[in-house]
């Protein structure tokens, strides 16, 4: 695929291979790809700022706190101004900053900013590639779904040989270019449903039951069954979080306005339910502020179940989506309540996780799940909530073709 028309925020960081960077300027910037270069302290000791602004024909980037830098373009917006933010050479100290999340420079503070993926190509010494704290900086950075290619074996400019070399340009540039190349479509002409965030379940009008669901999780799902090519429709309940791209969204507040949103939603042919749905309203909630006499007993609230939707839509006759998944949120016995849930909602998976105490899930922004299916319970490993969603978006896309 070609490259022209794309943006690139490349950053130089320390280590010999730098020089390599300067040759992958050339065959981005030939290709018609805008390149943006950041140059670290320790890349400012291989190449010349000069060298990179002459080949890149844009200013280079080197310092966090440069005035000019921040009325012009503040980090933030240059971490997001780009498609994709390529780290190469990457070395060792700024794997291990990306992996931690230290901020101490321009280069580590758009790493930590941006909303793009990240491609790094690792350069430095067999033995510091392979001490344990850079193989566990790797892990992390993995996990998270930042990309990596190389590095290559060979002879290194120390005198050892072995893992470290950073991969050729050429290679570097086809890792760019597989990672823009606009994603195949397996879900073009499918229409998706998908409940998000939680509900809130009014007491009286200032106040409500909700719970901890932020929606991340399943607004991503929106988000990769859209970036596959689908229609999707998203209900969500409140959250803080920004409406997805390219997704049609309906916002809701309790779960009887999410059942009929979802109901108006049909037919679809695969519907998420990720929504942290409230199992019970208030039986008579009023419409005026209870308030508070002096002396009296506080007051008793009756709950009534709310309906259950992922029950609803599995239940939904001919319009039942040909799909239809379900989240367990469970603190305990996570494969037997999660496979008691398939048969008790009449679904087709569930995507189980444990939000026990100290778990960080509900709210946060990583999620290890197991899948269970009809076929068996699969457990994937902890991975961020977008890529979690990506791979459940493509495993819905497997099994609706
Ligand atoms: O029964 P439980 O709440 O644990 O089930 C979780 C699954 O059921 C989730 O997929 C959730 O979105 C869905 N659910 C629902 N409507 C409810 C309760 C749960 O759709 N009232």
């Amino acid at each position: 695929m070609s490259l022209a028309g794309k943006h690139v925020l490349l950053i130089v960081a320390g280590g010999i291979a730098a020089f390599k960077a300067l040759e992958l300027i050339r065959l981005l910037r030939r290709e018609g790809c805008e390149v943006t270069p950041v140059l670290t302290a320790g890349g400012a000791q291989f190449v010349t700022a000069l060298s990179l602004q002459a080949l890149t024909e844009s200013r280079v980037y080197c310092d966090l706190f440069s005035l000019t830098d921040e009325s012009e373009m503040g980090h933030i917006q240059l971490s997001r101004a780009a498609d994709l933010v390529v780290v190469a050479p990457a070395s060792a100290d700024l794997l291990a900053k990306m992996a931690a999340g230290i901020a101490d420079d321009l280069a580590s503070t758009l790493l930590l900013a941006t909303d793009k993926r990240v491609l790094v190509a690792p350069a430095m010494n067999v033995r510091m590639w392979q001490h344990p704290a850079t193989v566990a900086n790797m892990g992390i950075l993995l996990a998270r779904d930042v990309a990596v290619v190389g590095p290559e074996v060979g002879p290194m400019a120390c005198n050892e040989f072995g893992p470290g070399r950073l991969a050729e340009p050429p290679q570097i540039r086809d890792a760019i270019a597989a990672l823009l190349a606009p994603l195949p479509a397996p879900l073009a002409g499918r229409r998706a449903l998908v409940t998000s965030g939680p509900t809130h379940e009014p007491i009286d009008p200032v106040r409500y039951i909700a719970n901890r669901s932020s929606g991340r999780q399943g607004h991503a799902i929106a988000a990769a069954l859209a970036d596959l090519g689908a229609t999707v429709t998203l209900v969500s309940g409140p959250v803080a979080i920004p409406d997805p791209a390219g997704v049609a969204v309906h916002h809701v507040e309790t779960a009887q306005q999410m059942l009929a949103a979802c109901e108006a939603a049909l037919p679809v042919d695969v519907a998420v339910c990720a929504a942290a749905v409230a199992d019970w309203r208030v039986a008579d909630a009023t419409n005026h502020k209870l308030k508070k006499a002096p002396g009296a007993a506080p007051p008793a609230l009756v709950l009534v179940p709310n309906p259950d939707i992922l029950a609803t839509l599995s239940a939904a006759g001919p319009r039942r989506p040909r799909l239809v998944v379900g989240f367990a949120a469970e603190t305990d016995a996570l494969q037997h309540h999660a496979a008691e849930k398939l048969r008790r909602k009449g679904c087709d998976w569930i995507v189980a996780n444990d939000v026990g105490g100290g778990s960080g899930i509900m709210g946060g922004t990583e999620n290890e799940v197991l899948l269970v299916t009809a076929a068996g319970i699969e457990p994937w490993p902890r991975l961020r909530k977008e890529a979690v969603a990506r791979r459940l978006a493509q495993r819905i896309a497997e099994a609706l073709t």
